[in-house]
């Protein structure tokens, strides 16, 4: 003001520049007021020569993209630039120390402020260092790429956040699965420096009601471990243990026998691609290796999101994995690689500052000095609040620092690691696919957790169809001597048939319905019965087969016998021999069975007893279960000897059969005589029976073989007797039957009605009561059936 008073010197020009200078030095003094800068220090391994340079680069151009991206945007730290000091780590602790302790202490000169927060580093090591240090500077620190349940103490790293997620992360979705598939009982397997996840997930575990059954702890012996499993038949089995400890796991496994469709191992998820096949397998071949892999579940976290939606950077995961791909030829879809951490640890500190600025107030950003503990403060409630949506998901962090985040659930399927759903970190599991899908190869649901095996005891017993195939064949044999029974009621009184001992052939025919009842009864075995009804019905079966054989061969043997006592007495002129004789020695017969049964059932203790026939337990789609085919028999311990006494019994009586039967082979009566049948009869059971008695002996294993072949024959040689004795009578009175049949020259019955059909014989004659009828048969008969005797 002086000055324009003063000078008449002063011109328009003069006055313009100086107003151009003040509006130009307000500006500069408002450009950086505006954009007052704010250091990050990030720590990244980029130096060429170590493993991690690939990966460090990455995540290096990925922090850098989101610096790019923090300060595009006006919405945050409007008045600052948020720039980053690049510190190489060279992957190694020491180097990464005294690099900080320069760009911290030393070269800050450089620096219009200080060091505000820093990033990284990847390795756990290296973070746990500077992590330890930096609580003494009250810098906070995000890390993108370390791991280590380790860090998540909070006592000794209490400035530490991470934006990878660590592997005590996987507890929870492991648990949320345990829960869903049901498992109530678990082992755990922890490398010795994974103990903090570890203890986490038992806690976990407890506090849900899922027994421990085995916690083991391993350096480099698994043989002991792997013993201990086996001992408590661990089936699932929740592992802690990095990739190259993985590969020497699986390959003790597959020596094990730890493996299969009965086993669910629970592993991380973050190693490389096909891990089991690469590198050193510690002598297991590639094949033993997917072998022992297959199945394995694992969680691991999610690098980039599979929510495509937009980020606090302006762009979705998929822009950024394509940006990425164009930086640096990685795709972060296939690979995992942690820059899409790096991108949101840039984020996160960003946004905790942008949200401190008002809790800090008076104070500003840019006045924080490394003894200023408010601010640091400030600037851990602001990280602990904060969640927004990166590309690596939803970031938040829990009150151990550690990220909230997706994980991507896998299942090592015929080889091929599926995605098979992922964790959105709210408790809760997308699934991409069904259990049943997830579980096929066992079967279609989750292995179960134990081996305190279902045991599924299964009878051998005859089949339905068997039985009712049997029962219908029986049921046609009875349908049939019921009308042979009916016939030779109703003819009883026509001469070939009063002549063939009607009530005898009654007893025979139902000696025989009963032996076809009991063919169906030896059908009615475990699988309709209970043991106790078992044991009754093999009593019945034996009472029934004894009694119904005795009286179908006794009665035909009887009948037989009366022929023989007729034709071989020289010395009686007139022998009578009455029905009731013949139902006396059917009745005797009938009393020595009843006698060596009853003995049976007195002295002999008849349990059923279970002879167990086979024992399997890797049945394809049913794990965990012994399948146990058992046969229910009856037995005693003097079972044998009546057995046998009951076929020595049967077989003395066929030896008198076949004799009797011999004897009058040559009686020419075919009425009164069954000689030929049933010597036929006879042989047809005995050969059967020296077919049948071995066969089901061989065949014992399998009850319905054993049922098939002895009810069968039971049914054979019955029919063919039935149809053997009666058929040729049937046809005889269908067609018509010469007179000499019924016997030639034979005196008329006392009664004489029927009458002699060739007049009366003036032969010496001999009286034979048959079927209440008096008969006479010609002598020549009986000398010549003597002479054929002799
Ligand atoms: C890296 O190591 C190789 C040999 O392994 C060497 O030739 C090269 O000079 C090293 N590069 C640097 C940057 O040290
Ligand atoms: C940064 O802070 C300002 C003022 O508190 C707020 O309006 C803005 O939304 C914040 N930005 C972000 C990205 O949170
Ligand atoms: C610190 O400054 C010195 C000298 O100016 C330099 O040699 C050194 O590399 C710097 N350190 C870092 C970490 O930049
Ligand atoms: C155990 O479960 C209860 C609820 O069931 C929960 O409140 C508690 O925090 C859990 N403890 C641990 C250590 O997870
Ligand atoms: C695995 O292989 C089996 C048999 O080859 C096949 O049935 C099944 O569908 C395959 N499963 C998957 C997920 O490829």
């Amino acid at each position: 003001m002086i000055s324009f008073a003063r000078g008449s010197w002063l011109n328009l020009e003069m006055l313009v520049r100086l107003l151009l200078a003040l509006v130009v030095f307000q500006e500069g003094v408002a450009s950086r007021k505006d954009k007052e800068p704010l250091y990050l220090l990030g720590m990244f391994p980029t130096y060429l020569n170590q493993s991690m340079h690939v990966i460090g680069k990455d995540c290096l151009l990925s922090a850098r993209l989101a610096l790019k991206h923090v300060n595009e945007n006006p919405d945050i730290l409007r008045d600052f630039s948020l720039e980053m000091v690049e510190i190489d780590t060279v992957n190694k602790e020491g180097w990464t120390v005294n690099e900080l302790l320069q760009e911290l202490f030393m070269n800050y000169s450089e620096r219009k402020n200080n060091v505000i927060m820093m990033i990284g580093p990847l390795r756990n090591e290296i973070t746990q260092i500077v992590a330890r240090a930096a609580k003494y500077w009250n810098l906070l620190q995000i890390s993108y790429g370390s791991h280590s349940p380790e860090l998540a103490d909070r006592a000794t790293y209490p400035l530490l956040y991470r934006t990878i997620m660590s592997s005590t992360g996987y507890n929870d979705p492991r648990l949320l699965m345990i829960r869903q598939w049901g498992w109530k009982r678990v082992a755990t397997l922890g490398r010795t420096d994974l103990t903090m996840a570890m203890e986490d997930m038992q806690t976990k575990l407890i506090n849900n009601s899922i027994e421990i059954i085995a916690k083991e702890t391993y350096d480099d012996d698994l043989v002991q471990p792997f013993k201990f499993f086996k001992e408590k038949e661990v089936r699932i089995i929740v592992g802690n243990f990095y990739e190259n400890h993985a590969k020497f796991v699986f390959c003790e496994a597959y020596r094990a026998g730890l493996y299969g469709p009965k086993y669910v191992w629970m592993i991380f998820g973050h190693y490389h691609a096909n891990w089991w096949l690469s590198g050193d397998l510690n002598g297991c071949t590639p094949e033993e290796m997917s072998a022992a892999v297959e199945g394995a579940v694992s969680v691991g976290f999610q690098t980039l999101s599979k929510k495509n939606v937009e980020t606090v950077g302006k762009i979705t995961p998929s822009d950024y994995r394509e940006i990425m791909l164009n930086m640096t030829g990685t795709d972060y879809n296939t690979e995992i690689n942690p820059a899409p951490f790096s991108y949101d640890a840039i984020w996160a500190a960003a946004i905790a500052l942008n949200s401190s600025i008002a809790r800090i107030k008076p104070q500003t950003l840019d006045q924080f000095n490394y003894n200023d503990t408010n601010m640091s403060i400030a600037f851990r409630t602001s990280l602990d609040e904060l969640q927004f949506m990166g590309v690596s998901g939803l970031v938040s962090f829990d009150a151990a620092g550690d990220r909230r985040g997706e994980c991507r659930i896998k299942r090592i399927i015929n080889g091929t690691d599926h995605d098979i759903g992922y964790y959105r970190g709210t408790d809760s599991i997308i699934w991409y696919y069904t259990v049943e899908e997830i579980f096929a190869s066992s079967g279609g649901k989750p292995p179960d957790d134990h081996d305190i095996t279902v045991t599924d005891y299964q009878k051998d017993s005859v089949s339905y169809e068997l039985l009712v195939s049997m029962t219908a064949f029986a049921s046609v044999g009875i349908a049939m001597a019921c009308g042979f029974l009916a016939f030779n009621i109703f003819y009883r009184n026509e001469r070939l048939i009063k002549m063939s001992s009607p009530n005898l052939n009654d007893l025979i025919i139902v000696g025989c319905i009963m032996i076809y009842g009991t063919a169906i009864l030896l059908g009615v075995d475990a699988r309709l019965l209970s043991d106790s009804q078992l044991k009754i019905m093999c009593q019945f079966r034996a009472w029934l087969f004894g009694v119904s054989f005795t009286l179908s061969f006794g009665a035909m043997f009887s009948k037989t016998w009366r022929v023989y006592s007729i034709f071989t007495n020289k010395k009686l002129q007139k022998r009578v021999i009455k029905d009731y004789r013949l139902f006396v020695m059917v009745g005797i017969l009938l009393l020595i069975d009843i006698a060596i049964l009853t003995l049976w059932q007195i002295l002999d203790n008849v349990t059923v007893r279970i002879r167990v026939l086979s024992k399997k337990d890797e049945i394809p789609d049913r794990p965990n279960t012994i399948v146990v085919l058992q046969q229910h028999n009856c037995g005693g311990e003097l079972s044998m000897y009546f057995i046998w006494a009951v076929y020595i019994y049967k077989g003395l009586l066929l030896v008198f059969g076949t004799f009797i039967v011999w004897q009058t082979r040559n009686v020419n009566i075919p009425a009164l005589n069954d000689s030929k049948y049933i010597g036929l009869s006879i042989y047809n059971v005995v050969i059967f029976s020296a077919l049948g008695v071995p066969l089901s002996y061989l065949l014992a294993d399998n009850s319905g073989y054993t049922y098939a072949i002895v009810g069968g024959l039971i049914i054979f040689c019955t029919t063919l007797t039935l149809c053997l004795l009666f058929l040729p009578k049937v046809l005889r009175i269908i067609y018509g039957y010469a007179p000499e049949e019924v016997g030639t020259r034979v005196m008329s019955n006392i009664n004489g009605r029927q009458g002699t059909r060739n007049g009366p014989s003036e032969e010496r004659t001999r009286s034979v009561m048959i079927g209440g009828e008096y008969s006479t048969v010609v002598q020549d008969e009986r000398e010549r059936s003597s002479e054929a005797k002799i």
